[in-house]
This record gives structure tokens, C-alpha cells and sequence, in this order.
């Protein structure tokens, strides 16, 4: 942080001859082929000035630049603005655009994250060969080559054990380096007997070792629970990882990086217990407090804990009136683990009555009323700040009355849920989100695009509820073609809808 303030300072003032200072090679139409031609390794960025991202990779990849010098991996850039020819034969379409090229025909696309670490990583990977062959003298520096290292250790008969880890190499070079060695002495010296797989890491015990039968998938699986830091940090960069991980994550929310540290030693015994079970994870809630609130926690009362189950985002919340340790920590998770334990779900009470024409649906009576396989439901997602919601909801108002004034009442339920303040089942990609359930269908809704008039919601029930129920509009003038146009939800919203960070 500190560095990059300093290091925009330092630019204004000396914008001339930080230029000349640039460790990023700028590249035109005349120097780019002879460029890549003559260095096996280059990572190129296609910009254009204007661009906000652009700016704001350029510290980081200047960064990158730098400490991949020493390594003789090029950084170069290419301004599209001026380079459209160029940028245009590389099939260029958004900025930046980061392409890693070995030479001029193999080129492949970088899509890692835009941060000065995970780029100098991606390209010292990229450097090395699938499998480094590896010698008790280059042993000990290829273990520090990165958090996390593979090593296997194969007889040098041993073909099918060598042919499945070379695979497993070329298929997860972006996500680790792999070494290996026949050296009987040098796997007696790490304590394996060949055929091994060693994982070497720079945190938690050091180092893990897989020493069953050589598949490839066990392998595979080894080194994804293996390098998963046993109390890690949620963040940003770390979130889609543990959401796709498949497992459910235990979330350890504390204010101060001295207590995430204390409460993580402390469930430390407990996230060896359930490694590979339950991923366990500190998140600094100073940042990311709000994320609480996904979780079913309250939002302004930390330490806090809780379990999401990342496959069916069911949450559970651990009780904030506790204290947390290790031993209540521990009764909640292995409780959990049973699958004794019932999800928090969000809820607003049942209404009592039922105001108006539109029915009222919450958490709790989501499943009675949205599900209910003898009646066709439209329903609508919103949320209280949503603008579009808003002006939609007088014309969905009459859309109701229309159908409970109707021969249809008892079979059309026109129906919407405050998405924001109850737990439903359905993605919610923006607000307002309206859809059918039909009757006899309910495992196939159907999302409704039109526009958001009450002729086209009509002509939307009829065409796909089983009942075909048309009504007509008594008024005439009703006001034609509201914008279609979802409102995507803001950053906060987001969080709230898409548990996302
Ligand atoms: C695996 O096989 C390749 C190709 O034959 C060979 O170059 C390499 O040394 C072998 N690896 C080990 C650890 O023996």
C-alpha cells in the first residue's frame, strides 16, 4: 500500500525519467515480432490510455516487471490507441488484454488476477517446465519456489508412475510447480520411498506427503486439500477458491489481525480435525463486515462465527451472545458434521392477513405458497431500493387485481418477496426478477424478460401457466413499454444477493 503511494508520488514528480526508468517494455507494430522473436518468455499487455483498469494495472505490472527481471521474463506493453493494427491481429476486444507469448505462434490468454504477486507467480511458472528434474543441489531452492511446491520422487524404471505425474504437471502447471527426482538418496534424505509425492509449503507444518497408489486424481486431490493454508484468510482473492472448493467454509470473523490470529490458533487442532471436511478461514471484519449479514449474523457484534455450506448456501450462524473457544467452537462444528443441525433461515413473519391483491411471500411461507403444484405463481424479487421495483409495483398491483377479480383467482397467484430481508432459493441476478412457477412444473420456472407492462405479464401467464389464463385490461390507457432494463444490483446488493465479496 504504502509502496504504491510512494510510488505515484515519485511519478508526478518525476513523470520524464520515470519513463525511462520503466522495467515494461513499450512495443509497436516495428519492435514486437523481433521482441517476442528473441525472448522465450513474454508477458504483453494490450491498453489503451483512457482505460481505468489500465491505470490501475500499470503500478502493479511495473511491479511484476521488476522482480520477473532478474528471472529474464519480459513484461512488454502495447498501446492499442496507436497500435490498432497490431492489437486487431491479436484478436484484441476489451483493455487490458494480457496474452503470455512463447515465441510468436503460442500464445496463450492471462486471466489471472491484475495484482503485481499473482502475475510475477503465473509468469515464474510459466518459465519453468511442467516437471523440473530436480538434484539434491537444486532440491532446497525449488521448495521456496513458491507457497506451495510439488516434488515427486519416481524410480527411474518406474515409466507409469513418471507418465501419470507429468500429466498431472502439464494439466495444473497455472496452479503449482512440479519437480521430481529418481534419486533413491535424496527421497530417503526427505524420509519417502519412491514412488512419493511430496508437498512443500511455507506455511502451517511445512510440508505434506502422498504415499499411496500413483493416480492421478488422488494426486490431484491430495494437493488441493494439502495447499489449502489450514486457517486461511477470506478475501477477495481467496473467496471464488473457497466457494468452488466444494466444501463448507467456517468463517472466523474478528476486527483486529491480533485476534484473527489468536482465534485462528485456537481452532487451529480443530480445522486439522475436519482438513479436507470443513475449510476454515479467518475474514477481517473492519473490511468485510457486512459479509456477516449473508451469513445470518449480525452485522455489529465481533468476534463472530459461522458455517456456510457452499453447495447449498445453507448458513449457520454461530450464537453471538457465546463466547468463542475452542471447546463451543467445537460442540457447534461437530454438530454440523452430523447434519443434525438445522440451516438459519432469514424470515420475515408470515403476514397475518393479506393486504392487497399481490401476495405477500416470505421465507417461511416460500415453499406453501411459491410451490404450491396446483397453482400457477408469478412471483416477484425485489428489493426496497430498487427504483425499477418501484415503478412496477402499482402496474403489478392491478396485474393482481386483474386475476383476483377473474374466474382464475383460485388457480393464478400473482405473488412478491423482499428479496433483501428473506432467504430464498433462487439466484437472484438483479432486481426486480419476476418468474412463473407453473402448476405440475415447479421444478422449471420460467424468468420472465418483457418488458414490464401488465398486457405483456399477461400474455406471460397465459403462455406459460398451465391454465392458460387470460385476463383483459379494463383500462385503456395503460401507460405502454416500461423499460425493460434490469437494475444489476449494487456492490452492496450484490453481497446481499450473490454472497459475493
Ligand atoms: C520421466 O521421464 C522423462 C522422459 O523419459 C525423463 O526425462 C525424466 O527424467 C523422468 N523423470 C524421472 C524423475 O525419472
Amino acid at each position: 500500500m504504502y509502496k504504491k503511494v510512494a510510488f505515484s508520488l515519485l511519478a508526478a514528480v518525476a513523470a520524464v525519467s520515470a519513463a525511462d526508468a520503466s522495467d515494461v517494455h513499450q512495443l509497436t507494430k516495428d519492435t514486437f515480432d523481433d521482441f517476442v522473436k528473441t525472448n522465450d518468455l513474454v508477458l504483453a499487455e494490450f491498453f489503451a490510455p483512457w482505460c481505468g483498469h489500465c491505470k490501475a494495472l500499470a503500478p502493479e505490472y511495473e511491479e511484476a516487471a521488476t522482480s520477473l527481471k532478474e528471472k529474464d521474463i519480459k513484461l512488454a506493453k502495447v498501446d492499442c490507441t496507436e497500435e490498432s493494427e497490431l492489437c486487431q491481429s491479436f484478436g484484441v476486444e476489451g483493455y487490458p488484454t494480457l496474452k503470455v507469448f512463447r515465441g510468436k505462434d503460442n500464445i496463450t490468454p492471462y486471466s489471472g488476477q491484475r495484482k503485481a504477486n499473482a502475475i510475477t507467480s503465473y509468469m515464474i511458472k510459466q518459465s519453468l517446465p511442467a516437471v523440473s528434474i530436480l538434484s539434491s543441489e537444486t532440491l532446497e531452492d525449488f521448495k521456496t519456489a513458491d507457497k506451495v511446491v510439488l516434488v515427486a520422487y519416481i524410480d527411474a524404471s518406474d515409466k507409469s508412475s513418471n507418465e501419470t505425474f507429468t500429466a498431472l504437471a502439464e494439466k495444473l502447471r497455472d496452479s503449482y510447480p512440479f519437480g521430481a527426482s529418481n534419486d533413491a538418496a535424496l527421497a530417503e534424505a526427505e524420509g519417502v520411498k519412491a514412488p512419493a509425492v511430496v508437498l512443500y509449503k511455507q506455511f502451517d507444518e511445512g510440508k505434506a506427503t502422498f504415499t499411496e497408489k500413483f493416480d492421478a486424481e488422488a494426486i490431484e486431490s491430495f494437493a488441493k486439500t494439502a495447499s489449502t493454508p489450514l486457517i486461511g484468510e477470506v478475501g477477495p482473492e481467496t473467496y471464488s477458491g473457497y466457494m468452488s472448493a466444494g466444501l463448507p467454509l467456517a468463517y472466523i470473523f474478528a476486527e483486529t489481525s491480533e485476534e484473527r490470529k489468536e482465534l485462528g490458533d485456537a481452532l487451529k487442532p480443530l480445522a486439522e480435525t475436519y482438513r479436507g471436511k470443513i475449510n476454515f478461514a479467518t475474514i477481517d471484519a473492519k473490511a468485510f463486515g457486512a459479509h456477516a449479514g449473508n451469513l445470518n449474523l449480525k452485522t455489529d457484534k465481533f468476534p463472530s462465527f459461522a458455517i456456510q455450506e457452499t453447495v447449498k448456501n445453507q448458513k449457520f450462524p454461530f450464537d453471538q451472545e457465546k463466547e468463542i473457544t475452542h471447546d463451543a467452537i467445537k460442540k457447534f462444528v461437530d454438530e454440523f458434521s452430523s447434519g443434525k443441525m438445522e440451516p438459519s433461515i432469514k424470515s420475515e413473519p408470515i403476514p397475518e392477513t393479506q393486504e392487497g391483491a399481490v401476495t405477500v411471500v416470505v421465507a417461511k411461507n416460500y415453499n406453501d405458497v411459491v410451490l404450491d403444484d396446483k397453482k400457477d405463481v408469478l412471483i416477484e424479487f425485489y428489493a426496497p431500493w430498487c427504483g425499477h421495483c418501484k415503478a412496477l409495483a402499482p402496474k403489478y398491483e392491478d396485474l393482481a387485481a386483474l386475476y383476483a377479480a377473474s374466474e382464475f383467482k383460485d388457480k393464478v397467484v400473482i405473488a412478491k418477496v423482499d428479496a433483501t430481508a428473506n432467504d430464498v432459493p433462487d439466484e437472484i441476478q438483479g432486481f426486480p426478477t419476476i418468474k412463473l412457477y407453473p402448476a405440475g412444473g415447479k421444478k422449471e420456472p420460467v424468468t420472465y424478460s418483457g418488458s414490464r407492462t401488465v398486457e405483456d405479464l399477461i400474455t406471460f401467464v397465459k403462455e406459460n401457466g398451465k391454465y392458460k389464463a387470460e385476463v383483459s385490461e379494463k383500462s385503456a390507457e395503460e401507460t405502454p413499454v416500461a423499460p425493460a432494463a434490469t437494475e444489476s444490483t449494487s456492490s452492496e446488493a450484490a453481497e446481499e444477493t450473490h454472497d459475493e465479496l
